[in-house]
């Protein structure tokens, strides 16, 4: 059986030469293929003798197994080197930082915004944002502020520069246009907080030409004064993460809100650091009432039907409050060292349940 040795040194050299699947595929069927020379060696079995038959046969078929089980160990190396250079160029460094470390900062007012955002929004609010360039319809006369009130020289307004027919635009002076707004394109009922920029003259360590407040309104049939107070109660619990805060209504006056109350909450300055929920303090936070009838028809929504409160705060003061900062003008200096000290991390996105605190 020399032939055979021969094809056999031939086919299996070639198999295991093969560098590629093509090539091994070509191995396999110039040897075992239909027309492969084994194949062909075969079918001369039916011209011999019985005897040489017996003999040729079995041997045949031996090596055509051994071809065709050197071929499938090739494919199975084949497959472990495809694997290993997978796992080679797929390699990674599992002792790395998960991710480059963050080189900026988020602002505390971003910061506060988001805390503020979250919170409402688990009370069922949306979000709404307004012009910072407003007219005096929808940052005044609308919200029952008329030309002679007194709250419109109060507010320390930036006009800008009179147009031809000699209306002048101004920078919004707080965020409750943006109840104008709403109410007059999307109507009643609405829930909703809107943060921003607003703009008043003055400049001290509590204030600033520029700063942020967010607004909150709710219209809808049978709103009180009750859910108000509730509302209020408990965004600052949430938002000051205690477990109860003591609010007092002080009777107050906004021309669009009737009644009025500025609210104090209840805290504690004894130690330096101020806590609240406690102690015999009372501080400012915010002004709030029932929206006034006469802002609700100048949005074409019928008083009669529906009612509803309003607030609004300062974001920036919050922020003050709850990261104990003590100059307000520093939050717009844009110091690196302040910022890098007072900032939080990008990726520490304010949650209920994993703490609005930074
Ligand atoms: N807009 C008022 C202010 O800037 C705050 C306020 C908003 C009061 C809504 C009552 C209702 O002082």
């Amino acid at each position: 059986m020399d032939a055979l040795d021969g094809l056999r040194a031939k086919y299996l050299t070639a198999i295991k030469d093969a560098d590629s699947e093509d090539a091994l595929e070509a191995a396999r069927v110039a040897a075992i293929g239909k027309k492969g020379e084994i194949a062909l060696k075969m079918r001369e079995l039916g011209k011999m003798t019985p005897e040489e038959r017996m003999t040729a046969g079995p041997a045949l078929n031996a090596l055509k197994d051994e071809i065709m089980s050197a071929v499938s160990a090739q494919k199975a190396a084949f497959a472990d080197s495809v694997l290993r250079e997978r796992l080679a160029s797929e390699w990674l460094d599992v002792t790395l930082p998960a991710r480059p470390k963050a080189h900026g900062t988020l602002h505390p007012v971003s910061q506060v915004s988001e805390e503020i955002m979250t919170i409402f929004a688990d009370m069922g609010f949306d979000v709404r944002e307004g012009p910072q360039i407003e007219d005096d319809w929808h940052n005044f006369d609308a919200l029952n502020i008329v030309p002679e009130h007194p709250a419109r020289a109060e507010m320390d307004t930036f006009y800008m520069a009179p147009k031809e027919d000699g209306t002048r635009h101004i920078l919004r002076t707080h965020t409750s246009p943006v109840q104008i707004r709403t109410l007059e394109t999307e109507g009643a009922p609405v829930r909703f907080i809107a943060p921003g920029r607003v703009y008043r003259s003055d400049y001290d360590q509590t204030h600033t030409p520029m700063f942020h407040q967010v607004e909150g309104m709710v219209i809808d049939r049978d709103i009180t004064m009750a859910q108000l107070k509730w509302t209020l109660e408990e965004f600052l619990k949430a938002f000051f993460e205690v477990d109860k805060v003591e609010l007092r209504f002080r009777a107050s006056h906004f021309p669009f809100t009737e009644p009025s109350a500025e609210v104090d909450i209840r805290c504690d300055r004894s130690g330096g650091q101020i806590k609240f929920g406690e102690g015999n303090d009372w501080l400012e936070i915010l002004g709030s009432g029932m929206v006034h009838p006469k802002v609700l028809a100048n949005c074409k929504i019928d008083p009669n039907e529906w009612q509803g409160f309003a607030f609004g705060m300062g974001i920036d003061r919050l922020a003050m409050l709850k990261y104990g900062i003590a100059d307000l003008r520093s939050f717009f200096d844009s110091d690196l060292r302040w910022l890098r000290h007072y900032g939080f991390s990008a990726l520490q996105v304010p949650t209920l349940h994993g703490g609005i605190g930074g």
